[in-house]
């Protein structure tokens, strides 16, 4: 089969996929290939879910007040999805190289748990993940079991039209903290902040790694898409792996276009 990675890259890769020298950014590319659709783009999420309603808390809270039915549908229908998923062979080749030790940091903007369940253990979530509860108080985590959202999705569905059984329903899966504020979600919505420890480690990473691969994403939204600038400004090589070239495509050195599951099993055969 013809190699998909030009063959300078080729060349580059194989002298210097060296102990601790690549870090990563990934977005909703890397998880295409596990059936979560992207956001943006043909058949994205944004494309079936208007993010002004979907992805502001403002956007939410009017739903659950207005039109609790919409909410529900929702969410059943993107926790479904997250349900179903299992890393593909990009999220495991990923975990291979951080196993071999070359690669330092996953920093991810996806939220779906796909790189922890694959085997990645420095796993940095920028945006969040939809397994688990915080508590906007205190910052207290609980990280949700597959059962757990296998109960919470299945009485969704038996109460989607009720506005009272939808929010007691969300009122049991999102108990109050010991320091009385109520759980939420731990995913970060449009407006909202990026975790402060979360972005100073990914920052950290991206200052010490010599090759930087950005993989499956079309790094719109800031300040995730700052982050391969601040790489390159620190010497980083940037490579990107991604389906389609995206505007963002023009920063980095290279460019390996295709499949992000193909491309990266190639890399992993590239290792000494
Ligand atoms: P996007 O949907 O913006 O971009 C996905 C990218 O993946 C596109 O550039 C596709 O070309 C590429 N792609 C698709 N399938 C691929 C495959 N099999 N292999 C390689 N590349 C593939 O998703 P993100 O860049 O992750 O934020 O979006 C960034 C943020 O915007 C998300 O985290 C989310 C969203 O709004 C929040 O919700 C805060």
């Amino acid at each position: 089969m013809p190699s998909l990675i030009p063959y300078e890259i080729i060349n580059y890769l194989e002298n210097n996929l060296t102990q601790g020298s690549v870090s990563c950014v990934t977005g909703a590319g890397i998880s295409a290939e596990s059936g979560i659709p992207t956001f943006r783009g043909k058949g994205g999420l944004w494309e079936k879910y208007d993010p002004e309603t979907y992805a502001y808390p403002q956007g939410l809270l009017n739903l659950l007040r207005k039109r609790p039915d919409k909410l529900a549908n929702f969410i059943i229908d993107f926790y479904s999805m997250l349900q179903e998923a299992k890393p593909n062979p990009a999220h495991i080749a990923l975990a291979h190289l951080e196993k071999k030790g070359i690669l330092d940091a996953t920093i991810t903007q996806n939220i779906d748990n796909l790189h922890k369940l694959a085997g990645s253990n420095n796993v940095i979530e920028l945006h969040g993940n939809a397994f688990r509860i915080i508590c906007p108080g205190c910052g207290n985590k609980i990280m949700f079991s597959k059962e757990r959202i296998n109960e919470f999705v299945s009485l969704l569905k038996d109460k989607h039209g009720s506005r009272i059984g939808i929010t007691k329903i969300l009122s049991r899966f999102f108990p109050r903290c010991n320091c009385s504020l109520r759980y939420r979600v731990d995913i970060v919505l449009f407006g909202e902040m990026l975790p402060e420890n979360e972005l100073s480690l990914a920052y950290k990473a991206l200052k010490k790694c010599k090759i930087l691969l950005v993989i499956g994403s079309s790094l719109a939204v800031y300040p995730a898409s700052m982050l391969p600038l601040f790489a390159k400004e620190n010497g980083a090589r940037v490579i990107e792996i991604n389906s389609q070239m995206n505007d963002f495509s023009q920063n980095c050195d290279h460019r390996i276009i295709g499949s992000a599951s193909k491309i990266l099993t190639e890399i992993v055969s590239l290792i000494r």
